[in-house]
């Protein structure tokens, strides 16, 4: 029986990460090779061409999982601005804050409900796919993942930072794994991203002001 089609938004979608991350998702990398996909992607007024010689890429490769195209269930996040010479990381900072708040403002009018949300500007195509198909789809039994979610106070990592966890995901729902030993010296790295990871977080808000 075909299985229903599920709505995937790429914002950034014509650069580098993001042409990668659709081609991965046509072929069935994110959600598996029997998942039909509609595919939304954007970008940039600037990058319109480049984005619709994505889009003619994607129709002539005809991907079987690709369903012709309201209601985006995952949403993936490529766009930021690079880091160009003689810019302070604060500049550019500012800048992405700025093109993330206004991509989530369009996103809340478009999602799903349910949507998933991966802010995903450093991590490669192939990192982000893997990250949303261990999501969706469950850690094999016995197996876990590291993901950048909320924490919740696990390992005393002050809540409500976004911080990497060891996870285990089922249905679509992840838990952190508890009661891993940390040794004198991690525990000392993890106190020192948590550190800079507040700092960050920090600097985010007053941009946003
Ligand atoms: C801004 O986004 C770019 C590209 O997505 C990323 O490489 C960079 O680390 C971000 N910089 C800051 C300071 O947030
Ligand atoms: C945090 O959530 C995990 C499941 O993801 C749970 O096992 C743990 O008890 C929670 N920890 C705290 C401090 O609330």
């Amino acid at each position: 029986m075909a299985k229903d089609p599920v709505r995937v938004l790429v914002i950034g979608a014509a650069g580098q990460i993001g042409y990668a991350l659709v081609l991965m998702i046509a072929m069935g990398v994110m959600l598996g090779a029997d998942k039909p996909i509609i595919l939304h992607m954007l970008d940039i007024p600037p990058a319109a061409e480049a984005l619709n010689g994505v889009k003619m890429e994607l129709i002539d490769a005809a991907f079987p999982l690709l369903k012709a195209c309201s209601g985006v269930s995952i949403a993936a996040m490529i766009g930021g601005f690079p880091r160009k010479e003689g810019m302070e990381r604060k500049d550019v900072m500012s800048k992405n804050v700025s093109i993330y708040k206004s991509q989530a403002s369009a996103l809340e009018q478009y999602a799903a409900a349910n949507s998933r949300k991966l802010s995903s500007a450093l991590s490669a195509a192939s990192a982000a796919c893997d990250h949303i198909h261990d999501w969706v789809l469950g850690t094999p039994e016995g197996t876990g993942v590291s993901m950048g979610i909320y924490s919740n106070g696990s390992y005393n990592v002050p809540p409500g930072l976004l911080y990497s966890f060891p996870v285990t995901c089922r249905n679509g729902d992840w838990s952190i794994v508890q009661g891993l030993p940390i040794d004198e010296f991690s525990r000392k790295k993890m106190d020192a991203t948590a550190q800079e990871l507040t700092e960050e977080k920090t600097l985010a808000y007053s941009c946003l002001s």
